[in-house]
């Protein structure tokens, strides 16, 4: 007789850590390698969603010499096993997404099922105008947006004139909710200086096409994020943006429109708030900016200049250069705060080897008074002056040498780098669970 054998896939059984739901998010002003770090951490994941932003993101993963860039789509996608979730806190641009999805189709790459929130709003063509003019009439106080219509599309959410995904898959409810906002929003595009374009009926045809191709993906996100909680999976929360560019703890108006914190997840999701396990929290070595507003340590020299270039600080999505500066333990120290962050992880260790000395923020002055938290006002923000601890740089490394380092662990860090660490666990009190050295998949130290 023969034997039966049973198998047990690795996703069926208990979470290593136990941690079944984790939040991962930036603590910066983006750009932390928040979708590398998902997509490492959706080895061990059943789902990935992102909760909030839209294509204002710009995630990279690096898997071997093939380098992939999304937008909308969750970093869990590269990972055949894993089912990636667009949330209902999410601003949708159905042309963008799917555009993304034949990109992905195009690479030929192994990819997980996608579903998307029927609760999740839609971008508009007059969003993204809107957008534009918006940013030209506000002068030095316009945030350097994307031009997305990610604002614009938020504000809509709010004012209640906003059309969602469940409103493109019914023609009636869509065109009823088009006749109320196109007529306003001409009349308001054309106030600021330009032209809506399209016609109403135009638009109508071309999102009730890209609704339909849009059909399969969409579902009540929700009631499937709360199903596989309740049974054990493991899900991954993937953030965008950064802390720092919160609509309401952020760096204001300087910032994004959407909730990008852990409360984010909350409102973006539809699950409740004993269902997050752990917060991870995505640092940069040093800090970097995309946009406009005060940025108390960047730096303006040679030293901005060769750390920009070796990071590679060339903006996902817009292609604008990054401004960048040291590190900032008053701004990180902000969002272990207000996400709750129960373990960091440091990415880009690697473009700060070879220097002599590495400066890190522990607090700033502002009138002769230390300043130990982020200030609310910008031109407050403008005046402080950052206080340094000056640590000794780590030398330079080689691939082959990093890798070496990888095996042994936090035992094998450089001491100066082990130095850097060990500074920044003790300033802010979270423990650092992993260091990356590349953009590259495995290209990580566990500590
Ligand atoms: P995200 O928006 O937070 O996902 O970050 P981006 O993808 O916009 O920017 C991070 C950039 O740094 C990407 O080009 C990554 O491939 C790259 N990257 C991530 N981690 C590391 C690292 O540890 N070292 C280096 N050199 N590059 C990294
Ligand atoms: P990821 O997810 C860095 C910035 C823009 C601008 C402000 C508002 O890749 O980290 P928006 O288009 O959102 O209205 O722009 O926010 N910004 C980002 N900066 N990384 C991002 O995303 C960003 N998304 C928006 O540069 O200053
Ligand atoms: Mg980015």
């Amino acid at each position: 007789m023969a034997s039966a054998v049973i198998f047990i896939s690795a996703k069926s059984m208990p979470s290593r850590d136990n941690m079944p739901a984790k939040v991962i998010l930036g603590t910066q002003w983006g750009d932390e390698g928040k979708g590398k770090i998902t997509d490492l951490m959706a080895d061990e994941a059943e789902m990935v969603v992102r909760f909030q932003g839209g294509n204002n993101a710009g995630h990279t993963i690096v898997i071997g010499d093939r380098t992939f860039k999304l937008h909308l789509v969750p970093s869990g996608i590269l990972r055949k096993d894993v089912v990636s979730v667009v949330g209902n806190g999410v601003v949708l641009d159905p042309a963008a997404f799917l555009e993304e999805l034949d990109r992905l189709s195009e690479a030929n790459v192994e990819q997980g099922q996608l579903k998307i929130s029927d609760r999740a709003h839609v971008i508009m063509p007059y969003h993204r105008l809107i957008d534009g003019l918006e940013e030209a009439a506000k002068g030095k106080l316009a945030a350097g947006t994307t031009k997305r219509g990610i604002g614009p599309c938020y504000s809509d959410k709010t004012s209640r004139f906003g059309i969602r995904i469940c409103d493109l898959m019914d023609p009636d409810a869509f065109r009823q909710k088009l006749e109320a906002a196109y007529p306003l929003k001409a009349k308001y595009i054309q106030a600021l200086g330009g032209d809506i374009g399209q016609s109403m009926e135009k638009i109508l045809e071309e999102y009730m096409a890209l609704g339909k191709r849009l059909a399969p993906y969409v579902c009540d996100a929700s009631v499937l994020i709360n199903d596989a909680l309740d049974h054990g999976k493991n899900i991954l929360f993937e953030g965008a943006q950064g802390t720092h560019l919160d609509i309401d703890h952020g760096i204001y108006p300087h910032g994004t429109s959407s909730s990008t914190v852990t409360g984010g997840v909350l409102i973006g999701t539809g699950v409740g708030p004993k269902r997050i396990d752990k917060v991870v929290g995505v640092v940069k070595a040093y800090t970097s900016r995309v946009g406009t507003g005060p940025f108390p340590t960047e730096l303006f020299d040679d030293l901005g200049n060769h750390i920009a270039d070796k990071g590679g600080e060339i903006g996902t999505t817009t292609g604008r250069r990054r401004r960048v500066g040291w590190l900032d333990l008053v701004m990180v120290g902000f969002s272990v705060r207000v996400n709750g962050l129960d373990s960091l992880v440091i990415t880009k260790a690697d473009v700060l080897d070879g220097l002599d000395e590495i400066k890190v923020a522990t607090h700033y002055t502002l009138d002769g008074q230390d300043v130990h938290d982020f200030p609310a006002s910008m031109t407050q923000l403008a005046r402080c002056q950052p206080q340094y601890h000056t640590l000794p740089g780590w030398p330079e490394l080689s691939k082959e040498e990093w890798k070496v380092i990888a095996e042994k662990g936090r035992d094998g860090l450089p001491e100066e780098l082990a130095a850097f660490v060990t500074f920044i666990e003790a300033n802010l009190k979270v423990p650092v669970d992993v260091v990356s050295y590349g953009p590259g998949r495995e290209e990580n130290i566990y500590l």
